[in-house]
């Protein structure tokens, strides 16, 4: 027998290792690798033209037009981050949310920057959740942290949402319902993204906001339950207001965590994310981050410090607005050109985001091992099977799907939708 058969005989994965395997995103990425030539509505990059290529070299500039500036950049930087980029992360916060008497009281200690936002929750799973904790999350949510508690060991329980994101009765239910069965104390979170979810692109409204904070702060009785508010599509927004976020309802400053990222506003290649964390998890999140990296990428951070002082950031987000305003506009004519003579063919119409939600009629099973994900991806298109994006624990819809207007041009958006449509047709019929 070889050397090498032995070793590779003994490798032992771990336990997570196991169950991480199979996630849908790489079968999906997989999918598409495999077939360049389709179409892909699944995928949720951003588009690839706007990304803002000149703003980041000027930032680049200026870096390295000081030697001692460009040094500190290339120096590891501290846990935290970056102190001049929370201090902005803080002010740009602050005014976005307009000066709630809420946010007056934070400091800059409380700000964490990390390398995106999935960093940072999985810091906070981390820092406050063992195994067989309990994360309530709409259903449906962004799959990439459903697949993360699950591998953490935490189950994610479904609360019901509709076009105004989770609906504030039905958490109520949730938790009196975990109260009544003895298992309060294992709930530790919420978890809203509350502008443009992924995967409905639908914001939470104004009225929910205060009262999910509201609810966290009632049934906080065995232990506190924080709300994690994602808000990684804050940004882009293409009709209607900006709201405040549930972090201006926390009076108290102890509910709310606070989850942002330039993934989607600037460049995910540079990958900076950012917490708002409570006053007294600040410590323990970053023991955790100390031991996993003592400091996310120094040099990514004094880039997004030095685009945004620079004012290049406010610009390109209204250039992007303007770009993916389009790409929407081609998805939801394509939409009412092909899928609205369907019967039982719903979707949800964004105002900001990167996706469209449709649901089909009952019984069309549009999962990857159904006939119509085959038909899809055979005529030439691949989406999101919707029932990735649902908890574990509760219902789940078999009818769903995810289609994102980021990536592709307008153009292959109308060729894709045509595409879809056609399949969609077929297995109905
Ligand atoms: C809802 C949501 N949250 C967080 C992220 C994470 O983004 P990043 O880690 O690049 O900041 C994504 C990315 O797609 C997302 O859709």
């Amino acid at each position: 027998m070889s050397e090498d058969l032995v070793t590779s005989d003994l490798l032992q994965l771990s336990q997570r290792s196991r169950q991480a395997s199979g996630q849908p995103i790489s079968t999906l990425m997989a999918q598409a690798l495999a077939n360049p030539e389709l179409i892909s509505l699944a995928a949720g990059f951003v588009d690839q033209h706007s990304l803002p290529a000149a703003a980041t070299q000027a930032a680049l500039q200026s870096i390295f037009a000081n030697p001692q500036r460009a040094r500190a950049a290339l120096q590891y930087g501290t846990t935290p981050g970056f102190a001049p980029l929370r201090d902005q992360l803080l002010a740009r916060l602050r005014a976005a949310d307009g000066h709630p008497a809420a946010e007056e009281s934070l400091t800059i200690d409380q700000v964490v920057v990390t390398a995106g936002s999935n960093q940072l929750l999985h810091l906070v799973c981390e820092t406050l959740m063992d195994p067989g904790d309990i994360v309530l999350c709409a259903a449906p949510s962004y799959f990439v942290f459903l697949g993360l508690l699950a591998n953490l060991g935490i189950r994610s329980v479904g609360v019901a949402m509709d076009a105004d994101g989770m609906i504030p009765q039905a958490l109520d239910e949730s938790l009196e319902r975990l109260h009544a069965s003895g298992e309060l104390a294992r709930v530790k979170a919420i978890y809203c993204t509350s502008y443009y979810d992924n995967p409905c692109s639908v914001s939470l409204s104004a009225d929910r906001r205060p009262e999910i904070v509201q609810l966290a702060r009632k049934w906080s009785l065995a232990s506190r339950i924080h709300v994690i508010e994602d808000a990684a599509y804050r940004e882009l927004r293409y009709e209607g207001e900006d709201l405040p976020s549930m972090r201006a309802f926390d009076e108290t400053g102890e509910v709310v965590i606070h989850a942002g990222t330039f993934s989607k506003s600037y460049s995910p290649g540079i990958r900076v994310g950012w917490g708002v964390l409570p006053p007294d998890l600040v410590e323990p999140l970053c023991n955790q981050k100390g031991n996993l990296d003592f400091g996310s990428p120094n040099f990514a951070q004094h880039l997004m410090h030095a685009v945004i002082d620079e004012g290049n950031f406010d610009s390109h987000v209204r250039t992007l607005r303007e770009s993916y305003r389009v790409k929407l506009r081609a998805m939801l004519e394509s939409a009412d050109a092909h899928l609205a003579g369907i019967p039982g063919v719903k979707w949800l119409i964004p105002q900001g985001g990167l996706y469209l939600w449709l649901t089909l009629p009952e019984g069309v099973d549009t999962g990857p091992r159904g006939t119509l994900f085959d038909r899809a991806t055979r005529a030439g298109v691949l989406y999101v099977p919707g029932e990735y994006c649902y908890p574990a624990e509760g219902p789940r819809q078999t009818n769903t799907i995810r289609l994102s207007f980021g990536v592709q041009p307008a153009e292959k958006i109308r060729q894709g939708m045509a595409a879809l449509a056609e399949a969609i047709g077929q297995s109905i019929r």
